[in-house]
């Protein structure tokens, strides 16, 4: 096999703002508002900000260190990057996630990217100009409720789902260069649109009230996230969910991280770089997630109706109609602004996703990078299509909860152990430590070894046996007086059981909601075989890559 020649990061800004805009994604802005509204708000964020200190923190050192080791032997994807830390053979299986995860998400991540694509070109093309607000809700479940031709375009939602595709894939055949590109134009974008509509969510103040919320007020939103509770802190809800946000902004536990930084020169920072890395996520997150969608909502409809309504269609409901306030023009404008700030947040991110399969496939089987991106955008194409298709019916849900949460976690915590544990801490900090322009606190070798996978199997453990609503201080007492530990639905057993659909369908009399609910079960259950077979198909190349790699002797040192 021929080796192709090193590829790497073209300048530190560069690396800084392509890992910064893998981070910086549709989470920051769809994902952290809501998390923050239904976990109580300010109780949210200071589980939100340890979480972020003691896990996420340290685990982009991790990963930032495990690419950069492994791209020294001139592995750049998880499998052989975890292969080439340790002598055991199993280790490379875990790796799979590190590929496997990234494609299962961009399948559901590009299916939003796309409806941002779609939702500028209505801003330009004025279709909410004088809607209702309910018309603007109308109008996004038509969108997703793909036979309906509501604009005009048939089939819209899959037609700008296959667009994005193609634009993506066409930015990955070009490789580092195109992805390093996009950052560079995208990412002083999406500030520029942030800074500007975060502008609107402070100056709003309560001019927005009107005959029928005369009480709304930006104000009362901005409070809402921002005065701490302290009275949250021993709820382990809410720091399940604070650690979840903080899992999938960063994009730690996906394997992106390690590919990214396998590029990294061997004598290059890291320690700083991921430093930086991290904290522009979090300004993006918690000050422009947080001063757009609450504080403008709040502002016309009041904190209430932001409570009550507060989902992830917020953003493609209701905030077009909310800009339709500010006159044509303006609006117009919002529009562009906001749908584009989503639309580069998502492709810095959907880019990065690309990468661990193109390095996989370069790495193993000597495919240029046309090849890996290309037949990148049809594996995801084909995963993707039942997300768009079967919408309504789970398919979508069901990936952001097997890739899109669990995965993170159960890898977050195999890379962890294999990192301070099985290679050791004395190496692994050796390795952060070199070239590094930062000085670690000695306190974090601590940290990783200890605190960073208790709290992982804490996170990872009340997962899998979330108690029956929530409750978890109900659930102890049953413990412990002998009457058992009853599962909520949302644990991980019970849903992979599927109890809750199973308990619906059993109290469902009409016949209608009967079918639903039947249907809703064959397309999880479908949706969890497209999955299985994506993990083993990707498990087989990696044992025939790890073959090949017998057979030429081309041993690294272990
Ligand atoms: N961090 C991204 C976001 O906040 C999501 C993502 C996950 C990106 C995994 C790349 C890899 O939206």
């Amino acid at each position: 096999m021929t080796l192709t020649q090193k590829e790497s990061w073209g300048t530190r800004v560069g690396l800084i703002l392509a890992m910064a805009g893998n981070a910086v994604g549709l989470g920051n802005f769809l994902r952290f508002p809501v998390q923050a509204v239904n976990n109580g708000g300010g109780a949210f964020i200071i589980p939100y900000l340890v979480c972020f200190l003691l896990m996420g923190i340290p685990l982009l050192w991790i990963e930032w260190s495990m690419g950069r080791f492994g791209g020294r032997s001139n592995n750049h994807s998880t499998p052989f990057i975890l292969d080439s830390m340790t002598k055991r053979a199993f280790w490379k299986y875990f790796g799979v996630f590190g590929i496997f995860t990234n494609i299962a998400v961009a399948a559901y991540y590009c299916y939003i990217e796309s409806w941002t694509m779609s939702y500028v070109w209505h801003s330009v093309a004025g279709t909410f100009n004088d809607l209702s607000q309910i018309q603007v809700a109308e109008f996004f479940r038509n969108y997703l409720d793909i036979s309906s031709s509501h604009s005009g375009i048939p089939y819209e939602a899959v037609v700008f789902y296959v667009l994005c595709l193609l634009l993506n894939t066409w930015i990955l055949s070009r490789g580092l260069a195109g992805v390093e590109r996009a950052a560079k134009i995208g990412m002083p974008l999406l500030i520029l649109f942030g800074i500007f509509l975060a502008f609107r969510g402070i100056t709003l103040g309560t001019s927005g009230a009107s005959a029928e919320v005369p009480t709304a007020s930006a104000w009362d939103g901005l409070n809402f996230l921002w005065t701490p509770q302290f009275d949250s802190l021993s709820n382990p809800k809410v720091w399940l969910a604070a650690a979840g946000q903080i899992f999938f902004t960063l994009s730690v536990g996906m394997g992106t991280i390690h590919c990214y930084a396998a590029y990294v020169k061997s004598k290059d920072d890291i320690a700083l770089n991921a430093v930086s890395a991290g904290f522009t996520n979090e300004f993006v997150e918690v000050v422009l997630g947080s001063l757009i969608v609450i504080p403008i909502a709040a502002g016309y409809l009041g904190l209430d109706w932001v409570k009550e309504n507060a989902g992830f269609g917020m953003a493609f409901q209701t905030m077009p109609f909310l800009f339709e306030k500010w006159g044509p023009f303006l609006s117009a404008a919002a529009g562009v602004m906001w749908f584009g700030l989503l639309f580069f947040a998502g492709i810095t991110s959907s880019l990065a996703m690309g990468t661990p399969w193109m390095g996989f496939m370069r790495d193993e089987f000597g495919w240029g990078r046309k090849k890996g991106a290309w037949t990148f955008g049809l594996i995801v194409l084909l995963l993707g299509l039942p997300t768009v298709i079967f919408y309504q019916q789970g398919v979508f849900d069901e990936y952001d909860y097997w890739a899109g949460t669990v995965a993170l976690v159960v890898f977050a915590l195999a890379e962890t152990v294999l990192f301070a544990w099985i290679f050791g801490m004395d190496k692994g900090w050796k390795e952060l430590m070199s070239g590094s322009d930062l000085k670690v606190p000695s306190i974090y070798k601590f940290i990783i070894k200890y605190i960073t996978p208790a709290m992982l199997l804490v996170v990872f453990l009340g997962a899998l046996f979330t108690p029956l609503d929530n409750d978890w201080t109900g659930a102890l007492n049953s413990l412990f007086s002998g009457n058992g530990w009853a599962l909520d639905h949302g644990s991980i057993i019970k849903t992979i059981a599927n109890s809750g659909l199973h308990e619906q369908l059993a109290a469902a009399t009409n016949a209608k909601e009967i079918t639903r609910l039947e249907d809703r079960l064959f397309f999880t259950n479908l949706a969890r075989i497209l999955l299985t077979l994506t993990f083993l198909g990707l498990a087989l190349l990696v044992y025939i890559a790890g073959l090949r790699r017998m057979r030429t002797s081309k041993h690294k040192a272990k």
